[in-house]
């Protein structure tokens, strides 16, 4: 039965780790497909719209993102090693994490973007959007790389009550345009 991991916070090292890439072998594993459901249940209850392996301190190229209810296609995902093959434009928008609990702040990103990738059954694997999916996109991508957004952002502040809910790169309300 899939559980909820912990989610560990800015300053513990594995979060500034790069990431180890998955080897095709180890996919199939029971453990490695227990840590896929492991993690969906993780973002679930936290609750987010994305989850990078290295925030439960796995150190693996692995995300899950899902954006189901902004559009059906839009989840739920998972991506083992992924890579960002096309990026176009900027955008700047509120970004949280959820191993960066209580902030927010803006961050510049691609507008829209390509991942390539392979899934849970190790089958090749194309995700692309803009927009919210975008940003969530290459957050995660970026949380495999080491790299959290309070390294980039501006204006990092304390979470007002309304912007609560933006943790792990939800929208603020009156950026919900660029989601
Ligand atoms: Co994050």
């Amino acid at each position: 039965m899939p559980y909820v991991r912990t989610i560990i916070h800015d300053g513990h090292p594995t979060l500034r780790k790069t990431a180890k890439r998955v080897r095709p072998d180890e996919i199939a594993d029971p453990l490695f497909q227990q840590l896929i459901d492991d993690m969906f249940v993780t973002m679930y209850a936290a609750p987010g719209i994305g989850l990078a392996a290295p925030q439960i301190d796995v150190s693996k190229r692995i995300f899950t993102i899902d954006l189901h209810d902004d559009d059906p296609e839009h989840g739920p995902f998972v991506v083992i090693n992924p890579k960002l093959v096309e990026a176009r434009g900027e955008a700047e928008a509120a970004e949280g994490c959820l191993s960066v609990p209580g902030y927010v702040g803006e961050m510049k990103r691609y507008e829209s973007v390509a991942v390539t990738g392979v899934d849970r059954a190790g089958k090749k694997i194309r995700l692309e959007g803009e927009g919210l999916f975008a940003r969530c996109l290459q957050h995660e991508i970026d949380h495999l790389n080491g790299v959290l957004y309070i390294d980039k952002a501006r204006d990092v502040h304390l979470a007002r009550e309304e912007e609560e809910q933006l943790e792990e790169v939800a929208p603020a309300p009156e950026a919900e345009s660029v989601g």
